[in-house]
């Protein structure tokens, strides 16, 4: 049966932008994300504390946080990626809501991402878990490549469950099963939830679809029919991984919550709202809204 309500993360000021060629100006992101707040959003991935060689649109992490402190909402929860220790004590003068460590279920996506292997990055990840909660931060694991891989191709769904096991092993309180070049299909997306289920509990996991391949709203849907009931998405489609050649954008906000609405789930999100936030994000971006909800709206 499928949930009651569903938890949207946009992760638009964090995937949607990091793949960006053109720089966004911290004023950006502030207005990107005081438009999702606007329209309802609870929770949503702010920056991610990477190394700015690797990835230079995340650079002014520390400056966006602290632009966000003055308007910062006390029921919002504000999630940054953290890959290492160092990544952790820049993001903790910050208070985030929620630190994401992410890992992969492809050796060779894990060390053109991170730079290491999936071992190595499990104990970097561990102190990381240790220290957050320590300090009474949640801690998400989210897993790259749980179908394929850009580099791997198809990947077993004993990855999966392996990389589970490890990260709940070091603490991670939810698992994001996530398929970063977007070529998943329903079946296997389930698949690969059944293989996390070994380690984790239902109502730990979460999805995080790209559409590439344009199935990530069917994926959605596959999801949640089995019980998941927090997905990442992303207003007017926007995202990708740079280290994912040809990896397009996260699903539309925008589309998973009018397919929720209809279904008679809630979200908290006003969608006329959402479409705004989409429309301001894109205009600025010169690039057309990659949500079909929001076209069909606008043009109606
Ligand atoms: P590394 O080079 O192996 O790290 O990178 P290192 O520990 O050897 O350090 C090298 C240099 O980087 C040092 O500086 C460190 O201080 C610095 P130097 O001495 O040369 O001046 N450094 C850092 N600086 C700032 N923040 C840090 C940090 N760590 C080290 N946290 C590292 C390892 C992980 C840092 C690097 O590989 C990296 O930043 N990768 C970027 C990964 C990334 O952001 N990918 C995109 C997000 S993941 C994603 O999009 C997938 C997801 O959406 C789900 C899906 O769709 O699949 C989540
Ligand atoms: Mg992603």
């Amino acid at each position: 049966s499928y949930p009651k309500h569903v938890t949207i993360v946009d992760v638009s000021p964090r995937d949607g932008l990091q793949n960006e060629s053109m720089t966004v100006p911290t004023a950006v992101k502030q207005r990107l994300i005081d438009d999702l707040i606007a329209a309802g959003v609870k929770k949503l991935e702010a920056a991610s504390f990477v190394s700015p060689k690797w990835v230079p649109q995340m650079g002014d992490n520390s400056a966006l946080l602290e632009a966000l402190a003055a308007t910062r909402q006390s029921d919002v929860s504000y999630s940054v990626l953290v890959p290492n220790m160092r990544g952790f004590e820049n993001a903790i003068v910050h208070r985030p809501d929620e630190i994401v460590i992410f890992g992969s279920a492809s050796e060779t996506f894990s060390q053109k991402n991170i730079n290491c292997s999936i071992d190595e990055s499990i104990e970097r990840f561990a102190p990381v878990a240790a220290a957050a909660k320590a300090q009474g931060i949640k801690v998400r694991g989210v897993i790259s490549c749980t179908v394929g891989c850009p580099y791997e191709g198809e990947i077993d769904p004993s990855q999966v469950a392996y990389v589970t096991k490890r990260l709940v092993e070091i603490g991670s309180e939810q698992i994001g099963i996530a398929d970063t070049i977007g070529v998943g299909t329903p079946l296997k997306v389930q698949r690969a939830l059944q293989a996390a289920l070994e380690y984790a509990d239902i109502t730990m996991m979460s999805g995080h679809f790209h559409d590439t391949y344009g199935q990530a709203l069917s994926n959605t849907l596959a999801a949640l029919q089995m019980g998941v009931s927090e997905f990442d998405t992303s207003v007017a489609g926007l995202g990708g991984c740079p280290y994912a050649k040809g990896a397009t954008g996260n699903v539309a906000t925008e589309d998973v919550v009018y397919m929720l609405h209809g279904m008679g789930i809630s979200t908290g999100i006003n969608l006329d709202k959402l479409v705004v936030a989409g429309e301001r994000i894109s205009e600025f971006l010169g690039r057309p809204n990659g949500s079909n909800v929001a076209r069909a709206l606008i043009n109606k």
